[in-house]
């Protein structure tokens, strides 16, 4: 076992979350405070690829041979990112502790007769391509202990972003948003709010043909539908008490057009459902926030922090909070996720468990992911 974290030690995160944009990528360094990121990209997905995983995660049917394909294929592009990100920040593999790798979620089902959460983009691979130790499989320990799996990142953000004397809340609105609560006496909770861009995104490229809103333009030019609104807050998770995590699964077009159709929509315009869309998740968010924390600064991280409309909206239905984006803690808002993976694979490799109980409701703390060795 290594003892104390080794400063000057460089990790690397990959993380691809529910958006299926791209896969985000840091280097990140270990300081004494923590990690400081020292290069990171977040090339979109092949095309062909980025459809059969949407293909998979829709239909929640696959046959084995293509799951086992495209498995391959999401770590062979993994590992291209990072040995792309390592020639052009002129690094070399060995000077890379390990890789902290999430690996695309194809299905998450934390609440059923039998729970499970699936992930591919295989880490041998990953470890053999790159010639760096992969660290993989993050979730299913803590859903061994009866947890939810999910969020992972709140233990991170404790660990780089708790301020002992203040409150703090952590977003990260991606294809879902979650919050962390950072306590002025060292507690944390954290939880999936619920959909984040992942309506917003379904629905603007339903209807304009773009993977999602730029900018929050397409919104801007809509009005709040206060009935639909309304509808789609009668959704039972939002009233549900954590632990809670939650996906693609359940937030999809399906939900959506299963309410519009509740709905004479046929009077309201697209834009007008974006806009209604972008309110849900800022209303789900604040309410929540709201509910377990004390007036605070917020802290936007996610694919969410880039829209002027979401965040205009977190500000103003939350008026005694602040709130502003990671970049006022120093980490870039686009990466902070991949570098908790980085952080993650780091504390595998010190064999620290991941004090999550709190978060995800698993019995106990747990060691976190296995190690894939090249
Ligand atoms: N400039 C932008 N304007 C509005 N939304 C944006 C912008 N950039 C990114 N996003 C949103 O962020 C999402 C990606 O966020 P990300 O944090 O990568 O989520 P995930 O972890 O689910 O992949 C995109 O799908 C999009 O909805
Ligand atoms: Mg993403």
């Amino acid at each position: 076992m290594l003892s104390d974290p080794i400063i000057g030690n460089y990790y690397i995160g990959i993380m691809s979350g529910t958006s299926l944009d791209g896969i985000d990528v840091a280097i990140a360094q270990r300081t004494r405070h923590g990690f400081v990121q020292i290069a990171a990209a977040a090339p979109a997905l092949d095309n062909k690829l980025r459809q059969q995983i949407l293909t998979i995660c829709q239909d929640k049917k696959v046959e084995l041979q293509t799951l086992g394909e495209v498995d391959f294929q999401f770590a062979c592009a993994c590992a291209h990112v990072v040995n792309q990100l390592l020639e052009d920040s002129r690094l070399s593999a060995a000077q890379i502790e390990a890789i902290g790798s999430h690996g695309q979620t194809i299905f998450h089902s934390p609440n059923g007769a039998f729970p499970f959460t699936q992930q591919i983009g295989d880490a041998n691979l990953i470890a053999a391509k790159t010639g760096i130790t992969c660290v993989a499989d993050f979730r299913r320990m803590d859903m061994a202990y009866g947890g939810q799996g999910a969020p992972l990142v709140p233990a991170f953000h404790q660990a780089l972003f708790a301020k002992s004397g203040e409150n703090r809340v952590i977003l990260n609105i991606g294809g879902i948003a979650n919050i962390t609560i950072l306590e002025s006496d060292n507690k944390v909770l954290g939880y999936d709010t619920g959909p984040g861009n992942t309506l917003m995104d379904a629905w603007c490229e339903k209807v304009n043909g773009e993977c999602y809103d730029k900018n929050g333009e397409f919104a801007f030019q809509g009005e709040v539908l206060p009935a639909l609104l309304k509808l789609l807050l009668s959704e039972p998770y939002f009233s549900q008490s954590p632990p809670k995590s939650t996906g693609r699964e359940k937030f999809n077009l399906q939900w959506l057009a299963k309410r519009l159709a509740q709905l004479d929509s046929g009077l309201n315009s697209n834009a007008d459902i974006q806009r209604t869309l972008l309110e849900l998740s800022a209303v789900t968010i604040s309410e929540q926030i709201q509910l377990h924390s004390a007036a605070c600064a917020v802290f936007v991280c996610g694919g969410g922090a880039l829209n002027p409309l979401l965040m205009q909206r977190l500000q103003a239905l939350m008026p005694d909070y602040w709130v502003s984006d990671t970049a006022a803690l120093n980490i870039d808002p686009m990466f902070v996720e991949a570098i908790a993976f980085a952080w993650l694979a780091e504390q595998r490799l010190l064999e620290n468990t991941i004090p999550l109980k709190a978060v995800t409701g698993a019995r106990r703390d747990a060691l976190l992911g296995c190690v894939y060795r090249p």
